[in-house]
């Protein structure tokens, strides 16, 4: 009996303090979703369960060395063991209930979670491509490279990828979910906590994966309503190529590589860009004018600049018009 009665007592007492430090640490980022919440009780019920059984293990094995040890002067070989069938099924059994379990659980809070929203559903069309993401809100005419979102509506996320698989993942709302070419995905969730986020990319998907990330905005209803009208009437009128050039540097993935104020990012800043001389990785030189821009964004291995590695997608060619192309040409123009 004191066999058994000495490693619980000392499971108790590792396990307990694990539990408490568990509970006091914060393993994850402040929560922003209402359906976060079920997902956060499970990770709780999993720290206790995990801290519960790595203690008994631990108990077991700490009291077998000490008490079974070799005593000193002793050479004969141990009694053989030949298994417990008791012990067998109990270790089988308690294991395949605690998984079952989980798995239960587990799966309930996800068709919880996956319930189509109510009315006042905010759609939002999310689209992921080597590397950035654009947000698209069907039902009011805007696309935009943040994702902003009115506090307290629920909102529908329809992910599409435009090359490979991506995984969009914002850690506040306690949301992942793959983006598949070919495949519309689902996602439901109602922001609770009005700040600024990120998402991420949690799937590698080629050299520019660690930059494929977007601001989230979870704001005031009023705020979301201001930033709409913003969205809908671009500066200067929508037949202004300038400002179509930038709506396009923002919506189709340009602003992960090349920033507007003359930061260094995995691509050359497009402030001060056009007219310039730019040293190329063979040591020659060209002037940045609209005909090397413009082969720089339809062939992009092409003219590579010193000092910088090509990891630009090759297909903006056939995703943008020649009119686009145009168009982003005078936003780069623009910035002198
Ligand atoms: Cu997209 Cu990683």
């Amino acid at each position: 009996m004191k066999r058994f009665i000495i490693p619980i007592l000392l499971t108790i007492l590792i396990a307990v303090p694990l539990i408490i430090f568990f509970e006091s640490i914060d393993l994850t980022p402040v929560l922003a979703s209402q359906q976060g919440r079920d997902v956060d009780s499970l990770l709780h019920v999993l720290y206790i369960i995990a801290s519960i059984i790595f203690a008994l293990v631990m108990s077991f094995l700490l009291y077998s060395v000490v008490a079974f040890r070799r005593k000193e002067g002793d050479l004969s070989d141990a009694k053989p063991v030949y298994g417990h069938v008791g012990l067998e099924i109990v270790w089988t059994l308690v294991p395949l209930i605690i998984v079952l379990s989980l798995g239960g659980v587990g799966a309930s809070v996800l068709l919880d979670i996956s319930h189509p929203p109510q009315a006042d559903v905010l759609e939002v069309n999310v689209t992921g491509f080597q590397w950035a993401w654009s947000f698209e809100y069907p039902q009011y005419g805007v696309t935009s490279n943040e994702l902003v979102l009115p506090v307290d509506r629920p909102a529908r996320f329809v992910l599409r990828s435009r090359d490979v698989i991506h995984s969009f993942f914002i850690p506040e709302f306690r949301i992942k979910m793959d983006v598949v070419p070919g495949k519309h995905n689902e996602l439901q969730l109602t922001p609770t906590q009005i700040g600024e986020y990120r998402t991420y990319c949690a799937e590698l998907c080629g050299t520019g994966h660690a930059f494929m990330t977007a601001r989230v905005r979870v704001v005031d209803p009023a705020v979301f309503d201001e930033w709409l009208q913003s969205q809908q009437q671009p500066v200067g009128g929508p037949s202004d190529p300038v400002a179509q050039g930038q709506d396009l540097y923002e919506t189709q993935g340009c602003t992960g590589c090349h920033s507007q104020d003359g930061t260094r990012q995995a691509g050359p800043t497009f402030r001060g860009l056009f007219g310039s001389q730019v040293t190329l990785d063979d040591g020659t030189t060209v002037t940045a004018d609209e005909e090397y821009l413009h082969a720089s964004i339809v062939d992009p291995g092409g003219q590579v600049v010193e000092g910088f590695n090509n990891i630009m997608p090759g297909t903006y060619a056939q995703e943008l018009t020649e009119e686009q192309i145009q168009a982003l040409i005078a936003f780069i123009k623009s910035l002198q």
